[in-house]
């Protein structure tokens, strides 16, 4: 401005300098008009060079000065209008930000509100207040706590009397920028409908200023096409939508503008202004991770983490499958310490999955990775605590769980111990005992192939849990002998006569409960055990057997919570 002001002050010095001008050359007028009169030209002559020239030089002067002026004027007045255009650009972008179900829709709703004040003939400073309006129409929501905007699932009667405010918020803030139209009137009244159930005043008909009229097509058009993919359906199915509110939530003369150019104004594929803002991207892929952090927060369990990250993901891109599965498979990859855990794989028949998409996606493995790995660590020592590392098969810990989930169930139990282990171990050293007992286990597994559980209970005892009939578990057990007591294997130790002995429990034959039927088993082994002892001792000559000494000791199995005390 002060160079304007500059500006016109240089006019009166103008005038001077053209004063100076007249005056000179009325000088030299002067002298021509004598040395012209000497030649005896005409007294026109000489007056026309003496009082015309000045005047035409100064006016002269004076144009090309204002023009210069009006040149500067013009400039500055496009320099602010610009300026003025890239603030209220960048209070667009603040406000799509605010809400990350939507994005570019303020530009959107500014494109459509044009073309329709356009399509309706309005005046041009009408288009303009419209267009403003509707870029700004959501600038209220700046106002609203960010959980509201971004909760997916409906609002409480408190969250929707906030969210309500934003119009008359809006209006607020809109009203300390002097617009050169109105613009306040249309983002107040844009939620307003056409019948008066609106808000925040329940206008009615032309009650509602043109421009919310315009905004609430553009606004509910775009708002219905933002959250789904882009095609022919969504066109429609949005164009159904604002076609059924005509004259209940929409003014119809809009609707039926709308409706008359809708085809050619919504162009996606080529329309930059729909593109996601990079900060918007950004805060949308925050808002994900925020939520997932919330949803793993806690859980140690792989499924609980995969299930929390299946759901992110396909609420972030709609109509997808979202599978996730241990290990490096074809997929995004979870990388935690520089190696692939786990792999999520997306599927949209529908549409490719677009940058964007990938990105959020990306975003999650990386947020559950850490979680995920702990998680698999956890997992892996509580599958270690149920493993007897000798024979890799389960334990007196996998047994207890695992009848623990077994309540009122039929099944029998087998118990195994084998017989003269301590001669193998006295005779043959340790490592030929260990090496024993992991034959015995692997003949265990095969024998009982289609038992719920095989474990080795401790020592040389084992313990098979079935669902199979009597007869088969006796035909298995009979089966079991053999391979033990014809593995080429323990050939060395048939003179120490190597065998095993097993004694079965069934419920509810046998037992009420796993207690019983544990402890029943036990007494059916040890008979059995009891006799291979006398015979082996009568095959000696020894003197005759005598009952079996028990062990003193006790040992005690926990099933289903409680103790159960097992005589061995
Ligand atoms: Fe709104
Ligand atoms: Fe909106």
């Amino acid at each position: 401005m002060n160079s304007e002001l500059a500006q016109i002050g240089r006019i009166p010095r103008a005038i001077c300098i053209a004063l100076i001008v007249w005056g000179l050359g009325g000088t030299f007028a002067a002298m021509i008009w004598a040395r012209f009169y000497l030649l005896r030209l005409p007294v026109f002559a000489g007056l026309l060079l003496s009082v015309v020239a000045p005047v035409l030089a100064l006016s002269f002067y004076s144009y090309h000065l204002y023009l210069r002026t009006l040149d500067k004027f013009k400039r500055h007045a496009m320099e602010m209008g610009d300026s003025f255009s890239s603030t209220l650009s960048t209070l667009a972008l603040a406000i799509d930000a605010s809400d990350i179900r939507t994005h570019g829709h303020t530009h959107l709703v500014q494109k459509y509100s044009r073309a329709i004040a356009e399509a309706m003939k309005l005046d041009r400073t009408e288009i303009k207040a419209i267009a403003s309006a509707a870029l700004l129409h959501d600038i209220g929501k700046l106002a609203i706590p960010g959980y509201i905007l971004t909760k997916r699932d409906s609002l409480t009667r408190e969250e929707t009397r906030k969210f309500r405010m934003h119009p008359q918020l809006g209006a607020d803030i809109i009203s300390n920028i002097k617009f050169p139209f109105p613009v306040a009137d249309s983002i107040l009244a844009h939620h307003e409908r056409f019948d008066g159930t609106g808000y925040p005043k329940g206008l009615t008909g032309s009650e509602i200023p043109i421009g919310a009229r315009v905004i609430a097509v553009a606004d509910a058009f775009d708002g219905y096409v933002s959250d789904r993919i882009e095609s022919r359906d969504t066109l429609e199915g949005a164009m159904r939508l604002v076609r059924e509110g005509s004259g209940t939530a929409f003014d119809p003369e809009v609707v039926r503008v709308w409706e008359s150019i809708y085809g050619e104004v919504v162009v996606w594929s080529t329309d930059t202004s729909i593109a996601k803002i990079p900060f918007q991207q950004a805060k949308s892929e925050l808002e994900v991770l925020e939520s997932l952090g919330q949803s793993i927060e806690g859980i140690t369990a792989v499924p609980g983490i995969f299930f929390a990250a299946r759901t992110r993901i396909t609420k972030s891109i709609p109509g997808s499958t979202v599978a996730i599965e241990r290990g490096e498979r074809e997929g995004i990859p979870v990388v935690f310490g520089g190696k692939v855990i786990a792999t999520i794989s997306i599927e949209r028949p529908s549409a490719p999955i677009n940058e964007d998409e990938l990105r959020v996606a990306n975003a999650v493995a990386t947020k559950i990775a850490p979680a995920l790995n702990n998680a698999l660590a956890i997992e892996e020592a509580r599958r270690e605590a149920t493993v007897d590392k000798l024979t890799g098969l389960p334990n007196r810990r996998a047994f207890e769980l695992a009848s623990a989930s077994l309540n009122r169930q039929h099944f029998s139990i087998v118990l195994v111990d084998v017989n003269s282990f301590k001669a193998v171990n006295d005779n043959f050293g340790h490592n030929t005992g260990d090496a024993t007992l992991v034959r015995i286990a692997a003949h265990l597994r095969a024998a009982f192939h289609d038992a719920q559980l095989t474990c080795r209970l401790g020592g040389d005892e084992f313990l098979v849990l079935s669902f199979a009939t009597r007869r088969n578990l006796r035909s298995q057990i009979g089966r079991f002998r053999r391979m033990v007591e014809w593995d080429p294997a323990h050939e060395s130790y048939s003179r120490l006569l190597f065998s095993v002995s097993c004694g079965v429990a069934s419920i509810p034959v046998d037992a009420n409960n796993v207690e019983q039927a544990f402890q029943c088993a036990d007494e059916r082994m040890y008979a059995i055990k009891a006799r291979i002892k006398r015979f082996s001792r009568r095959k000696r000559g020894s003197r005759p057997a005598q009952s079996p000494a028990r062990k003193a000791h006790k040992r005690e199995v926990q099933v289903s919570h409680s103790t159960v005390t097992v005589p061995k």
